[in-house]
């Protein structure tokens, strides 16, 4: 049974990926899952790489617990996606209650850039070089940046950026960026804002933090990618997706409605050669961010709480399986019936965790003693 990361290079991708925190690496099944280059070819620090734990305090930088989540990615043979270089979240108080004037607050971001991109250098696909720059209506949001530097702070930082590692893509990222609107037409702004300064912008990243059944279209998604294609980068990706259900528990109805909105995005990406990728923000409910920002509301992932794959893992792994043998990516997601899954084989025996059935499963179907063959969805079963 192939992967997630495996399936989507064979349509065409370069990767499949989640983000990870260091906290949950002492989680075995949790790490069993995520360290699978097969099933995410990329992983992104949820947190490690951010101003308040690289520059805690001015000069003095710290990059263990980045330098961690690297690790591991190089160890298993995954892509590293770096993030996120300026941003007025998680900023330590010496740079956000600064008196700065517009040279000393140039010097430092020049001076952090030039310190955790060297750091890196050679270990990033990418950086996420300025986050969320923009608000809901396009207009710049209120940061220490844009109030000492004004917009002119963000191709500072793309040429901070690209003068200390040449070869990484350097990224605009934000999120309500995926539709069409204000947002849109201010992400298009940044990126000529930077080329018109000569800085180099190499791609748009749409973190795609999505509701349940708020999801745009397909084909709004389509248009949105190669809307930020025409102004002038070469690549966009998906860079945190979630779907949240806004009121918990979801019904069954909607996870199958999560599941056709995964399917959107999804099949989006297939459809625009530039979109790279798609990373989800963490692969499991137990460890997204989703219910401590956004009370009441989560299970935004394509793994439950429990391990258990959601309908919208069947249905991302089922589009991008059509996409990988050329069977038409963009046909009618398969639908859900609530048959049993068959069982084809018991010569042989699944370990705890892994797949015992499913439809158009062909495996083993015995689970390993102390754990009994569940049904988790008509296209997966799971020794639990
Ligand atoms: C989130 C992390 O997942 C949380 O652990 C942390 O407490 C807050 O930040 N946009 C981003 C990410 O660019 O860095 C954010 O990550 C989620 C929203």
């Amino acid at each position: 049974m192939r992967q997630l990361h495996q399936l989507a290079k064979a349509a065409g991708k370069l990767y499949f990926g989640s983000a990870t925190d260091n906290g949950e690496l002492s989680d075995a099944t949790y790490v069993s899952i995520l360290k699978d280059a097969d099933m995410f070819g990329q992983i992104t620090p949820g947190n490690g790489q951010k101003w308040q734990y690289t520059e805690p305090t001015r000069g003095s930088f710290s990059f263990t617990a980045g330098d961690q989540i690297a690790s591991f990615a190089q160890s298993n043979g995954q892509l590293l996606r770096c993030h996120a270089l300026v941003w007025h979240s998680q900023l330590p108080n010496w740079v956000s209650s600064g008196t700065w004037t517009a040279a000393e607050l140039t010097s430092v971001i020049n001076t952090h850039i030039a310190n955790e991109v060297g750091h890196y250098k050679g270990q990033c696909y990418a950086w996420d070089v300025v986050n969320e720059a923009l608000n809901e209506d396009g207009s710049y949001r209120d940061s220490v940046f844009y109030r000492v530097l004004g917009d002119s702070y963000i191709p500072i930082a793309f040429k901070a950026a690209a003068a200390a590692d040449q070869d990484t893509k350097l990224y605009y990222n934000d999120y309500n960026i995926e539709g069409s609107g204000s947002k849109q037409q201010g992400t298009i702004k940044i990126v000529k804002l930077v080329q018109d300064a000569g800085g180099k912008i190499d791609g748009v990243g749409m973190q795609a933090h999505l509701i349940v059944g708020s999801t745009p279209s397909q084909s709004t998604l389509e248009s949105v990618i190669r809307s930020y294609i025409s102004a002038g980068v070469t690549e966009v990706a998906y860079t945190e997706l979630d779907i949240r259900f806004s009121s918990l528990p979801p019904s069954e109805s909607g996870l199958q409605q999560q599941a056709s909105d995964y399917g959107a995005v999804t099949r989006a990406c297939l459809a625009v050669d530039a979109c790279v990728g798609i990373t989800i923000w963490d692969y499991t409910d137990k460890y997204s961010w989703i219910p401590s920002v956004f009370p009441g509301s989560g299970a935004a992932l394509l793994w439950d709480e429990n391990f258990s794959r959601k309908p919208a893992y069947s249905t991302v792994s089922s589009i991008l399986r059509a996409a990988a043998t050329g069977g038409g990516g963009s046909t009618g997601i398969p639908t859900a019936t609530s048959t049993a899954p068959e069982p084809t084989s018991t010569s042989c025996t699944v370990v705890k965790w892994g797949q015992c059935g499913g439809r158009g499963y062909t495996g083993c179907t015995a689970c390993a003693s102390g754990s009994t063959c569940t049904y988790s969805n008509d296209y997966y079963s799971q020794c639990l």
